[in-house]
Formats: structure tokens, C-alpha cells, sequence
């Protein structure tokens, strides 16, 4: 180290807490608003994201469907649907009619379904491969798959126990190209670093304004968007 980087560590070690005590970060910056992704004031800021993708792609949910916990998205947006299943690993999830492990789900027949709403839940799906080959059988000739995963974001304290990954654009691009074909699968990342923050901090879409959500900034990706077509 040369004589003048040595002095220049020694005036930092003397100045940082001197900068600290005369300009403190602000307390409510280090700490969640909440630790229930803010559900207890309104709607997360994933959550925003989600129902947008699902609006833009609403078509994709009709006929024959199958949508993980719950029928959310089903009964919101599906059209002419004739069959509405659920899919769960947990067996007390009493709106589920389906139980397995989505990496194992040799028990649901192939080419059943028009479309798999396919939200919130492959981070908890140790054998990734496996459950998107799952998905892709699963489904008809031209039936769609309709992902989110989360990119940036806390932990969900009840499935912890569980929680394996978080995902990249280019990661999904691999993961689902690979199974369904690079040019039948549409990967939409979104979020920027207000939005992630805000996600973090449990701060909900009602607090913010809606155009600090809009522009996406590839550096705080806060979660990826899969539309992926069985050709
Ligand atoms: C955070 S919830 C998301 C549910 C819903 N799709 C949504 O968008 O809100 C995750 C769900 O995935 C289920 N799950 C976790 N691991 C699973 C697995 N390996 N196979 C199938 N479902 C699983 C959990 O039991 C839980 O119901």
C-alpha cells in the first residue's frame, strides 16, 4: 500500500463515524413497514405486477385450467371455463383438489389442461426441471403456461422450511426455452429499484405513486413474467 492510500484509510476510519453521528440513515429506512409483504394496508407491489400480466394475457384462461392454492386468477379473469382445478402440496389446503409435489406429479394426466396459472410457487420447487417438465405435459398441444416468480424478495416465514431460489430473466429464459422452446416462451421481467425496495419494506402499491412502478430497471429486477405455449 502505498504511503498515500495508507494515509487516505486512516482519515476514513477517523471520518466515517464522525459522517454517521452528524448525517444518521434514517431509522424507518433500515426496518421493514412491514413484515406480511404489507398485506395488512393493501395490495404488495409483486402483487400489482401479477395481476397486470395476468389482465394482459386474460384470454390464455379459458377451457380446461389449473392454478395453484387457489382459483385467484381463475375466477377473476377466466372466460368459458369448464374446468377449474387445484393443485396444492399442502394437504390441508381445503380449496385444493389436487395434492402432489409439482416435481412429482406423475398423478395428473398428460394434456389435460388449456392453461396452468403458475404463480408464486417455483421458488419453493426444489427440482425445478422437473416440475416445468410436469407443466409442460400436463398440457394440451397449444395450451399456455402463465408464470411469476420473484426475483428480489422476502422471505414467506410460513414456507421458509421450503424456500429454495429466487430467479433472472435469464435464468427463466433457460429454464423454460429449454422445455418448451427458446421461441415459444415470452420471459417479461419487471420491477426497478423503487418497486423492489418498496417490496422489501412491505411499502404497498396504495402508498406509492403508480409511475414509480412502471419503467423497468434490469439492475432491480423484482420479479420475472413467463408466457410459454406447448407447440
Ligand atoms: C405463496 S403460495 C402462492 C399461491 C398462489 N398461486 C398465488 O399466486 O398467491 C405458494 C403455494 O405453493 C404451494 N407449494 C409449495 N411447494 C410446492 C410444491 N413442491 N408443489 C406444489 N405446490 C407447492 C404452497 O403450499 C402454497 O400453497
Amino acid at each position: 500500500m502505498s504511503f498515500l492510500s495508507k494515509v487516505k484509510s486512516q482519515i476514513l476510519i477517523v471520518a466515517r463515524p464522525l459522517v454517521r453521528w452528524l448525517r444518521p440513515a434514517p431509522l424507518n429506512q433500515l426496518r421493514p413497514m412491514s413484515r406480511r409483504w404489507g398485506h395488512e394496508r393493501g395490495t404488495s407491489i409483486g402483487r400489482w405486477y401479477i395481476d397486470r400480466f395476468m389482465e394482459r394475457n386474460r384470454n390464455d384462461i379459458t377451457g380446461v385450467v389449473l392454478e395453484i392454492k387457489n382459483r385467484r386468477y381463475c375466477d377473476s379473469m377466466g372466460h368459458d371455463v369448464t374446468v377449474a382445478d387445484v393443485l396444492d402440496v399442502d394437504r390441508n389446503n381445503t380449496n385444493a383438489n389436487i395434492f402432489t409435489d409439482l416435481a412429482q406429479a406423475d398423478c395428473v394426466p398428460s394434456e389435460k389442461y388449456d392453461c396452468f396459472i403458475l404463480t408464486e410457487t417455483l421458488q419453493f420447487v426444489f427440482d425445478l426441471n422437473s416440475a416445468i417438465q410436469h407443466a409442460w405435459r400436463i398440457l394440451k398441444p397449444d395450451g399456455v403456461l402463465l408464470v411469476s416468480v420473484p426475483a428480489i424478495s422476502p422471505q414467506d416465514k410460513e414456507l421458509a422450511e421450503v424456500d429454495c431460489w429466487r430467479f433472472t430473466p435469464r435464468g427463466c429464459k433457460l429454464l423454460f426455452g429449454n422445455v418448451f422452446g427458446q421461441e415459444n416462451t415470452h420471459v417479461e421481467p419487471y420491477g426497478n429499484f423503487a418497486s423492489s425496495v418498496a417490496g422489501l419494506s412491505g411499502i404497498v402499491v396504495e402508498d406509492i405513486p403508480i409511475e414509480e412502478l412502471q419503467t423497468y430497471d434490469s439492475m432491480f429486477t423484482h420479479g420475472v413474467l413467463v408466457r410459454a405455449v406447448k407447440r
